[in-house]
């Protein structure tokens, strides 16, 4: 039934087929239950699709072949109602096979138009509101209208989100989509143009890009992009350059793009850090679009994020209150409209996610605006839905994060709140130049540092290799190091599939150290021993879980010795500020569930039950 995807569309002289494979399994990471594909083959619909992972797609069209063609759609699924089953999967057509169409969101008023269509005698073989929608369009194109106009139509019937893309069995000059609250990208080729969920679908032939705006339907042919609104009106589409290229969706070598990406993590923090200072050395954000005025005016800053990105918020609020005594809150975004939430134009909300295109998230943006709060998004996916939606943004640069668990990304992430919030003190003028300057002089720095600690990966795969049989684990952390602890133990619980909690060491002693027995293991995410306070009691929390016979694995700075006599294994961290710290710390956490998933032989890119970008709340 309802479904968040991966969708590509295809018009121009190549094998439709293959351009259409190819596209789905760069965007595979969005969905994986099913997959499906239509072709304009000389008058009709030639169509497949199978429940599973596309290789099995790829399987059924080389056992039966579809015939040759230069246009089509396809579809790759992840479920959230209605089995991810062969009926299910995407594409759907109407009645008479006239139409084709594919579709990622959901269409809340199904219900009543099945009921409409049914009453027409018509049977519908899914359960999927998508069907439903196919056969309206095929039904509007029955009537004489071009698929454009059909589209149009429609879309004016339909209320939810949703993302739909079709193709006519006797019109093979166009594929036509049209958005509503659900990702559409367009790309832009000489002789041919592409429509995906994102730029990956299509960056092997094109790096031109369009973006679209809410409610608009778009239509390619092989020579051109035209853009209308749903009330007909034309439009246009904002184009752009994808300053990324097809090795950087490729997996180089390493067996998983996520450990690619964990190794990607130097230059993408570097990336992050570029061009953000002017000459004469004060910090620069490209699209922070708010005046130095709105910013002085800004009296409490809420952060909304989802999962790992929620955790890179948690260690923004150490550093926005740290270096700008403005209160933070961070907030789950699934939260924090229902709790109808104190709000006003000086309160700062900043979003952060990686894909751009988290509902939950977007839908805290969108009550945040209606309290007449501005908007920061912090993103990695330019052309996504949650920066255009936000008064200003920082774009991290990752490049592209295939594996759906996120590494770069939250790397990244980090780097743009300590952008935030030293930019925030700089117009505040609660830190002075040179200790922004010597905060950027660190920042700077940090890169060296993760590739020093990713330079010693091996041990913490010998160590991974131990763990195979292990049924919990535990992370501690304090301060900057508790959302380490969780984001650890998250990255555990999504690939390995193990049991794993992410606790601030002090809570310990409440209550969970109940769960501590012989043979444990337990992370401790160790401060720096220069803030002695914190450090100090964090040795107290390691020696009481040590003493009920947990294995203690410390993450602990360079030259710091007090530690070693309570763990059972050290895993040496550069020394660095620590409030910087989850930049290395976080580093040898995701090698480890890395390594440890592999080991246990699960899929690390693509975890059950798992997809990359949440498009639905
Ligand atoms: C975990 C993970 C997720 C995302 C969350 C938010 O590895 O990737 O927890 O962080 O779904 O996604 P974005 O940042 O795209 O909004």
């Amino acid at each position: 039934m309802a479904v968040m995807c991966g969708i590509v569309g295809y018009v121009g002289e190549k094998r439709a087929q293959d351009v259409v494979i190819e596209g789905l399994r760069r965007l595979e990471y969005r969905g994986y239950d099913s997959a499906g594909i239509a072709l304009v083959a000389t008058g009709t619909i030639a169509s497949d699709k199978r429940a599973g992972k596309l290789a099995n797609l790829e399987k059924a069209i080389a056992d039966r072949p579809l015939p040759p063609a230069t246009v089509g759609i396809g579809h790759t699924r992840w479920a959230t109602h209605g089995a991810p089953n062969d009926v299910n999967a995407h594409p759907h057509s109407g009645a008479q096979r006239r139409v084709a169409l594919v579709h990622n969101g959901i269409i809340e008023n199904f219900a009543e138009l099945r009921v409409g269509i049914e009453a027409d005698d018509v049977a519908l073989l899914s359960e999927t509101d998508t069907e439903v929608a196919a056969q309206l369009l095929e039904a509007e194109v029955l009537t004489g209208a071009d698929l454009t106009t059909a589209m149009l139509r429609l879309v004016n019937r339909l209320e939810g989100a949703f993302t739909l893309v079709a193709v006519d069995a006797l019109d093979p000059s166009r594929v036509v989509a049209a958005r509503r609250n659900s990702p559409l990208v367009v790309g832009i080729g000489d002789g041919e143009n592409f429509l995906g969920s994102d730029v990956a679908a299509f960056i092997e032939h094109t790096r031109e890009a369009m973006e679209l705006s809410q409610d608009q339907v778009v239509t390619i042919t092989r020579s051109g992009v035209s853009v209308r609104n749903f009330d007909g009106s034309s439009a246009e589409g904002r184009r752009y350059h994808v300053d990324w290229d097809l090795s950087a969706a490729e997996k180089d070598g390493h067996d998983w793009f996520m450990r690619k990406e964990i190794h990607e993590q130097p230059r993408a923090v570097a990336d992050s850090l570029l061009g953000r200072r002017t000459p004469e050395g004060r910090l620069h954000l490209d699209e922070m679009r708010l005046s130095d005025q709105e910013l002085r005016d800004v009296d409490k800053v809420i952060i909304i994020a989802c999962g790992t990105s929620f955790y890179a918020g948690m260690v923004a609020k150490y550093a926005i209150e740290h270096w700008t005594r403005v209160p933070v809150e961070v907030e789950l975004a699934s939260e924090f409209r229902y709790r109808d939430p104190i709000l006003d134009y000086s309160t700062l909300v900043v979003a952060i996610s990686q894909s751009g295109e988290t509902a939950d998230t977007l839908q805290a943006i969108r009550h945040a605006r209606t309290q007449r709060s501005k908007v920061l998004a912090i993103c990695n996916t330019n052309g996504s839905t949650i920066p255009r939606e936000s008064d200003a943004v920082i774009y991290t640069h990752a490049g592209p994060e295939i594996g759906v668990a996120s590494t770069k990304g939250f790397l990244t992430q980090l780097v743009a709140c300590y952008l935030l919030a030293l930019y925030l003190a700089q117009v505040k003028g609660t830190r002075y130049g040179d200790e922004i300057d010597e905060v950027m002089r660190q920042l700077e720095a940090m890169p060296d540092h993760i590739a020093t600690v990713l330079a010693s990966a091996d041990a913490i795969y010998a160590m991974a290799a131990e763990h195979v049989d292990t049924r919990s684990v535990l992370f501690l952390g304090r301060h900057a190091g508790y959302p380490v602890a969780l984001e650890g133990a998250l990255k555990l619980k999504e690939l390995a599939y193990i049991h794993a909690e992410g606790f601030a060491a002090g809570e310990l002693k409440h209550g969970p150290i109940a769960l501590v027995e012989s043979g444990l293991p337990v992370l401790c995410v160790v401060p720096p021993a220069g803030r002695d306070q914190l450090r100090d009691k964090m040795v107290s929390g390691i020696q009481e879980v040590r003493a009920r016979g947990a294995r203690t694995i410390c993450l602990v700075e360079d030259g710091d010795d007090a530690i070693t006599p309570y763990a059972d294994t050290v895993i040496r961290l550069p020394k660095v500020p620590v409030l910087l710290q989850p930049l290395v710390a976080v580093v040898p956490l995701q090698l480890f569930a890395c390594e440890l998933a592999t080991r246990m032989g699960h899929d690390v890119d693509q975890p059950r039950n798992l997809a990359k970008s949440v498009t639905v709340e």
